[in-house]
């Protein structure tokens, strides 16, 4: 008998013919985001939930879902929505899917430093709403990122891949990490020991941490007065990283030039001041939403569930 695989939201084409051909998947294919009741209801039977970040495993959904319920195969690589402590206790395995968006959230992270930059969304509106009327030298200037110092926080996978991207950028790289990294890995970049130490550094900051209690509201309001005035801040990793209020003070004040967010607190009803400034770049979290990371994410939580049902231990385990 295949195992059944509880799956919660529509995946690439190609990632369900696979589920099809190995598993017994029960399959979303309208994209309906389910509740947790329902999530729990419907995983009676399956051996494995294949979700993604949009759904939450508290240590209350956990400890209610089914016992035949034996793996949580993520879509993401982010696993801030699963309590692993409580995954753990339960005996579940939790995996993950890391890799294989760097590439992809690294160039979103680009393209938010050069919207925010840039005044993307500014001059976008302006040519569609045919309220563009002129040139003049004075007309939508912003800054250059080519020469600047990014700061990065969080010295991961995706913060290595956009220190790369940066360097062609002629950008210097300082960065904050738990661990220093090794100098093959570091490449030049400048290592600070603290995020306060960082601060002065970053005409440009791009957070890549992981979202947990020790990051939550990292960038906040002291921190923010630590920048340069007028640096830049780009966030596509999880929007608990900042304390929105604060952000949102200093892109109104004109501490910041400008910021590029591709994730917030409390998706999608985020904080509605964002909306209304015209120094934001804002997209919806789409760092990891191109064809071949979708498909690579899937392949990848279908190796950690064949790894687990094949009686191995899944290369992405996370709890
Ligand atoms: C991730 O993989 O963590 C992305 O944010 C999508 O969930």
């Amino acid at each position: 008998m295949k195992p059944v695989v509880l799956v919660t939201r529509k995946l690439p084409d190609a990632v369900e013919t696979r589920l099809q051909r190995d598993y017994q998947p029960i399959l979303n294919p309208t994209d309906t985001l389910y509740t947790s009741e329902q999530i729990i209801e419907m995983a009676d039977g399956a051996a494995a939930i294949l979700p993604c970040h949009t759904e939450k495993f508290t240590s209350d959904v956990i400890s209610r879902l089914p016992e035949s319920v034996k793996i949580i195969a993520n879509f993401s690589v982010g696993y801030d929505h699963v309590d692993t402590s409580a995954a753990k206790e339960h005996g579940l395995v939790v995996t993950n899917t890391p890799d294989v968006l760097s590439d992809a959230t690294a160039e979103l992270t680009i393209m938010l430093m050069l919207g925010a930059a840039r005044r993307a969304s500014e001059g976008e509106r302006l040519v569609r709403t045919r309220e563009w009327k002129d040139w003049s030298p004075s007309f939508m200037v912003g800054v250059q990122m080519t020469g600047k110092r990014l700061g990065i926080v969080g010295f991961g996978r995706v913060g290595q891949v956009v220190a790369q991207r940066a360097r062609a950028f002629d950008m210097t790289i300082h960065y904050h990490n738990r661990h220093r990294a090794e100098p093959g890995i570091e490449q030049g970049a400048i290592y600070h020991e603290t995020v306060e130490e960082l601060m002065p550094h970053c005409d440009f900051l791009a957070l890549h941490c992981v979202a947990s209690p020790e990051t939550t509201g990292l960038l906040n309001a002291e921190r923010i007065s630590l920048l340069p005035d007028g640096a830049v801040v780009v966030n596509a990793s999880r929007g608990a990283v900042i304390d929105d209020a604060a952000l949102i003070d200093a892109l109104k004040s004109g501490k910041l030039y400008a910021a590029g967010l591709d994730v917030f607190n409390n998706e999608p009803d985020i904080d509605p001041a964002y909306r209304e400034l015209t120094n934001v770049f804002l997209m919806p979290h789409i760092g990891s939403a191109t064809k071949e990371t979708r498909d690579a994410m899937g392949f990848r939580a279908l190796d950690n569930l064949d790894a687990y049902f094949g009686g191995q231990e899944p290369g992405d385990r996370v709890a």
